[in-house]
């Protein structure tokens, strides 16, 4: 889809990929930008680099895993701005865990930011979309929607079903002007790793050795372009896409190698609630 001139939501506006993003696409020309996170102060700081280089923002603090503000926040939006011709679904978390060490509350939290937060945005903005006859939904998952490592249960379940979101609409849309782009890519630098400490201690040896680091910059630029191609898929990293026909043709072997090098069970558990 063109980006000048469109209304564009980006989930988790307020830190790393989400706030980078939310700049681009004002330089990318898109008219105005409508940011959501929590965080009303770091909001604030990016609307304000959005308005820097010409686009409208407009900022609206939310916790998307609650269901009945999201109804709210997506209603004010509708009346407020109208709906948007692009809908980015990137807020996410996910500390990387065993299940077993993981507090019952966080299985729940992690499953609903990214992967329920994703579909009920979609579910809210979508209608308007079909009615227009053009839209783009963008969903911000990880290379976690394909392959599996130990130490990160929650986390890679999560990004699982927001790949099944992605399939799902893509079939459901067949026949429409609504595009839907999945993201997915190994460690991006980003506060995400200090907003989910003991993480990248679980990224196992062969992603280490093999996937490279991506700057926010890169991945956000791989985005702007993957909307602008219509892509199905965007996966910024010529590595990763080999890694994946690899894993076509031989799923043991990339799965074993994931698993292989990755952490090691302890016998340890800290679910004691
Ligand atoms: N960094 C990586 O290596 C990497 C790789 C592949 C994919 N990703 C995905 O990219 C997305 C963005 O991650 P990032 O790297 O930019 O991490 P980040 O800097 O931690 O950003 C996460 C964003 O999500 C928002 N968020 C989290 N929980 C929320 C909630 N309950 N309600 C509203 N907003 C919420 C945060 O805002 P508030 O705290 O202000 O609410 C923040 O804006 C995530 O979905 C992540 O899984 C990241």
């Amino acid at each position: 889809m063109e980006i000048g001139n469109t209304t564009v939501v980006v989930t988790g506006a307020s830190s790393g990929i989400g706030a980078e993003l939310s700049v681009s696409m004002a330089l990318a020309g898109a008219a105005e930008l409508v940011l959501l996170a929590r965080n009303e102060v770091a909001l604030n700081e990016v609307a304000r680099k959005v308005e820097a280089v010409g686009s409208r923002a407009r900022i609206y603090s939310i916790d998307l895993s609650d269901v009945e503000a999201v109804k709210t926040v997506s209603g004010q939006i509708r009346n407020q701005v109208g709906s948007p011709d692009i809908l980015i679904n990137n807020a996410g978390i996910g500390q990387w865990k065993y299940l077993q060490d993981t507090r019952l509350q966080e299985i729940e939290n992690y499953m609903a930011v990214p992967y329920l937060a994703a579909a009920w945005m979609t579910a809210q903005f979508l209608p308007a979309m079909l009615e227009r006859g053009s839209g783009h939904i963008v969903n911000i998952s990880s290379v976690a929607s394909r392959l599996a490592w130990p130490g990160a249960t929650a986390y890679i379940a999560s990004c699982r079903a927001m790949r099944g979101l992605s399939d799902a609409l893509r079939a459901d849309l067949k026949r429409t002007n609504i595009h839907i782009s999945h993201y997915e890519s190994g460690p991006v630098e980003s506060p995400y790793w200090s907003n989910n400490p003991q993480s990248r201690e679980r990224v196992p040896g062969v992603a280490k050795l093999l996937l490279p680091v991506l700057s926010e910059e890169m991945a956000v630029h791989a985005i702007v372009k993957g909307i602008t191609g219509n892509k199905r898929f965007i996966v910024p990293s010529t590595m990763l896409r080999l890694v994946y026909l690899l894993h076509s043709a031989f799923p043991w072997l990339v799965q074993g190698l994931m698993t292989g090098t990755g952490s090691r069970l302890s016998s340890r558990t800290v679910n004691d609630y």
